[in-house]
C-alpha cells in the first residue's frame, strides 16, 4: 500500500445518513455513522486517488475534497456535478427512502389541542440508480446493501436494478456488522461472479480489500 496505485483516478465517496428536513430545526435521520465511507475515502486517498467525500457527518480529513450536505436532494445535486468526471463512485451513504413532503419555513409549533401530529412523507429519488444509469463503460460504481434477511437475494437484486458494478452486502442484524461499529462482515457481489464472503474485519480492512480487488480486476 505504499505504491500510489490510484494515481490519476478520481474517486467519489458518499457517507453518512441523510437528514431530511422537517422545519428549520428538525429532521428525520438514521443511525449511520459514516465510518464505512470514511474508510473507503481514506484508503483511496492513501493509494493516490483524487478523492471527493460527500458526507452528512462532519469530517476533516487531509488530502481530499470534502463536501458537507444534509439531504438526499443535496447529495444528488452534488453528484450530478462531480460524477461525470469521476472514475469510481462509492455510495456508502445511508440515503433516507422518504423525506417530508413539505419543509416548513418556520419552526413548527406544538398545538395544545392535538396529541397526534402527522408528517406526510414522499419518496426520495434512488441516487445510486439514477446516477449509475448514466455511467460510461469506463466508470465503476459501488453500492451497499444493508439487510436483516435474505441478504444475497436482496443484494443480487440491487446489483441489477441499480446498475452497480459491485454491491457490498452486510447483514446488519449481526453483532459487530453495519451501523455505528468499527467492524463489518461483508459479502461482495459482482455481475457474473460467485459472491465472495469476507470474514469479520475492521472497516479499514474492508476498504483495503475492496480497493485491492478494484486494482486487480
Ligand atoms: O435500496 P437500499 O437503500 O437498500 O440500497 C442501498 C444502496 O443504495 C446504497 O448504496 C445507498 O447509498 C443507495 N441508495 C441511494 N438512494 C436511495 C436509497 C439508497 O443511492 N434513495
Amino acid at each position: 500500500f505504499t505504491e500510489k496505485k490510484l494515481n490519476g483516478k478520481r474517486v467519489i465517496v458518499t457517507a453518512g445518513g441523510t437528514k431530511e428536513a422537517i422545519d428549520p430545526v428538525r429532521f428525520i435521520g438514521n443511525r449511520s455513522s459514516g465510518k464505512m465511507g470514511f474508510a473507503m475515502a481514506k484508503v483511496a486517498r492513501d493509494l493516490g486517488a483524487e478523492v471527493t467525500l460527500i458526507t452528512t457527518v462532519p469530517a476533516s480529513f487531509a488530502g481530499m475534497n470534502i463536501i458537507q450536505i444534509q439531504t438526499a436532494d443535496e447529495m444528488m445535486q452534488q453528484l450530478k456535478d462531480v460524477f461525470p468526471k469521476a472514475d469510481v463512485l462509492i455510495m456508502a451513504a445511508a440515503v433516507a427512502d422518504f423525506k417530508p413532503m413539505k419543509v416548513a419555513d418556520q419552526k413548527i409549533k406544538k398545538n395544545d389541542d392535538e396529541d397526534i401530529f402527522t408528517i406526510k412523507l414522499t419518496k426520495n429519488p434512488d441516487i445510486l440508480q439514477t446516477i449509475a444509469a448514466t455511467k460510461t463503460s469506463q466508470q465503476f460504481v459501488v453500492g451497499f446493501a444493508a439487510e436483516t434477511q435474505h441478504l444475497l437475494d436482496n443484494a443480487e437484486k440491487k446489483l441489477n436494478k441499480k446498475h452497480a458494478d459491485v454491491i457490498l452486502a452486510n447483514d446488519v442484524s449481526q453483532k459487530n456488522a453495519g451501523f455505528n461499529v468499527d467492524t463489518n462482515k461483508v459479502t461482495l457481489l459482482q455481475k457474473g461472479h460467485e459472491p465472495i464472503n469476507w470474514p469479520l474485519m475492521s472497516k479499514t480492512e474492508v476498504a483495503k480489500k475492496f480497493w485491492d480487488l478494484y486494482l486487480n480486476k
